[in-house]
């Protein structure tokens, strides 16, 4: 028997308007990110700058609107005055994050840089393990004063006329993980991020500020961390991070794939509790979620235990990623959108050759892992409005997670221009999924492309000289008479592409 889902797609399903920020990505000073990533001077392709302009153009490809930086972990130890100024004198320094060594060679104003040229906007954040609000204020000033002032014209002296304008800015990187440098409890670090966020703004007002909530719904301290934090910072910030990460380490697809449920509670939960807190507080301000680390990372554990301390940017966390990581990243960029009433930043971590959807070679190629195909078809395709589906599918039982659909989709809708599209997965490992829609409400679409990403192979990987894993054309969708119907295959990641018809 045939395994139908049914969706509906209606405009009063609207979730809520799409922030573009919402497909950002995330830059660290770890492995090869950096230095033999998007930087890397006597490459071929690198220009005047050193970046490479393969790498660019694969970001530019991803439509990637914001990009976080310089950590992740990386950052609470960082003296971001090491990375401005000539660089022959900028110091080499032992790196106790990710224990290597930095050179410092790339800084904020060669990323602002970079940022300008991959077209997109830095989420910056600043220093709340060993540093606080002096260096905090003194970045943005050095980032968004124009001139006339100590910082402002130490920049302007390291050849950058025009201030960055940063607009967004993260108050550390997860004080609640023990692993991080100078860990700090709830209470220190909300009075520390509270009193920071404070001079921040009074050095410019028009910044945005994202709290560090928890770096995963599994830590012990959730969610009283986001609780005690919010108490202290919710006048003063308007955005608390999310953080997950999730491998398939038992072997079981299923469970694998049904683990983005995770995702969407840790979601919900964060939502209410940044509620209760604005209840508690008689706020009228509405505290929005910034997911700004997400992925599947688990591959590259072992390897990264061989490695040696103190070297120059070693190869750290270099997942090669399946077809199945491909699906789980498709069911976690779907409930992001789900959440796009809250969710108005999100991160994919990371963007080159740490955990990745884009990898290269020193000196050499770069090529597309399996999970940037879904990444960047949302970033491109997956504007406006998001819509729910109402969706009914067939189940399947997880231990961990009870009911699972094999169906995982939402909609986007973007008026003006009459673009609708369907993002889906189908779970179930053996048999396709029929898609049947009711699309009364847009009988004057007409379906353009229906992109599937799927192989025979749930382990296949892409490697710079062969790509099996890349989007192929389906026909088999058609919007007729206001009934979309369409074949998900087994194991598939989907994008219905439909538009408005020609003078309609
Ligand atoms: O993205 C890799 C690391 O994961 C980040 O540095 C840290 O914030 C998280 O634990």
């Amino acid at each position: 028997m045939t395994l139908t889902a049914k969706i509906t797609l209606h405009p009063e399903l609207r979730i809520a308007q799409i922030d573009r920020r919402i497909y950002g990505s995330f830059i660290e000073h770890l492995g090869r990110a950096v230095y033999g990533g998007i930087y890397e001077p006597g490459h071929p392709t690198a220009n005047a700058d050193g970046f490479r302009q393969d790498v660019l153009e694969l970001v530019r490809a991803a439509n990637v609107p914001l990009v976080r930086y310089p950590g992740g972990n990386f950052v609470s130890g960082y003296n971001w005055l090491d990375g401005v100024g000539p660089r022959s004198a900028r110091p080499r320094r032992l790196e106790l994050a990710w224990r290597t060594i930095e050179t410092n060679q790339v800084g904020v104003n060669e990323f602002a840089a970079w940022s300008k040229q991959a077209g997109a906007e830095p989420l910056m954040a600043v220093n709340l393990g060993t540093a606080g609000p002096e260096e905090a204020r003194s970045l943005v000033e050095y980032c968004n004063f124009p001139d006339g002032s100590y910082w402002s014209d130490l920049r302007r002296s390291h050849g950058v006329a025009e201030p960055h304008n940063i607009k967004t800015w993260c108050l550390g990187n997860e004080m609640d993980g023990p692993w991080q440098i100078c860990h700090k409890t709830a209470e220190e670090y909300g009075r520390v991020a509270c009193e920071t966020a404070k001079v921040m703004k009074w050095v410019d007002p028009s910044i945005e500020l994202v709290a560090c909530g928890s770096s995963g719904r599994g830590m012990p301290t959730f969610p009283d961390w986001e609780r005690i934090v919010l108490e202290h910072t919710y006048e003063h910030v308007e955005y608390i991070s999310l953080h997950t990460y999730y491998g398939n380490r038992d072997g079981n697809t299923l469970h694998f794939l049904a683990m983005s449920r995770d995702m969407d509670r840790f979601i919900s939960t964060v939502a209410n509790t940044c509620d209760l807190i604005g209840a508690k507080l008689r706020s009228k301000k509405k505290i929005n979620l910034s997911f700004d680390e997400w992925n599947v990372w688990f591959h590259s554990n072992e390897a990264d235990r061989q490695i040696e301390p103190w070297q120059e940017a070693p190869p750290q966390l270099e997942d090669i990623y399946t077809m199945e990581d491909a699906l789980l990243v498709g069911c976690m960029l779907i409930t992001l959108l789900k959440h796009a009433d809250r969710v108005k930043i999100a991160c994919l971590a990371q963007l080159v050759n740490v955990i990745a959807p884009i990898m290269t070679v020193k000196g050499g190629g770069s090529w597309r892992q399996t999970i940037y195909y879904p990444y960047m078809q949302a970033a491109n395709f997956g504007q406006g409005a998001a819509l729910d589906l109402h969706a009914s599918s067939p189940l399947y039982h997880d231990t961990g997670f009870d009911a699972v659909p094999y169906f995982e989709g939402v909609a986007t809708w973007d008026e003006a221009p009459g673009s609708l599209v369907v993002f889906a997965v189908n779970r179930n490992l053996g048999e396709p999924l029929a898609l049947e829609g009711d699309a009364r409400q847009f009988a004057n679409y007409q379906v353009v492309e229906h992109l599937v990403l799927a192989h025979p192979d749930l382990k296949a990987t892409n490697t710079l000289d062969h790509q099996p894993v890349v989007p192929r054309s389906s026909d088999s969708a058609q919007l007729v008479d206001g009934k979309l119907f369409a074949t998900l295959p087994p194991a598939s990641w989907n994008v219905i592409r439909m538009k408005k018809k020609a003078g309609d």
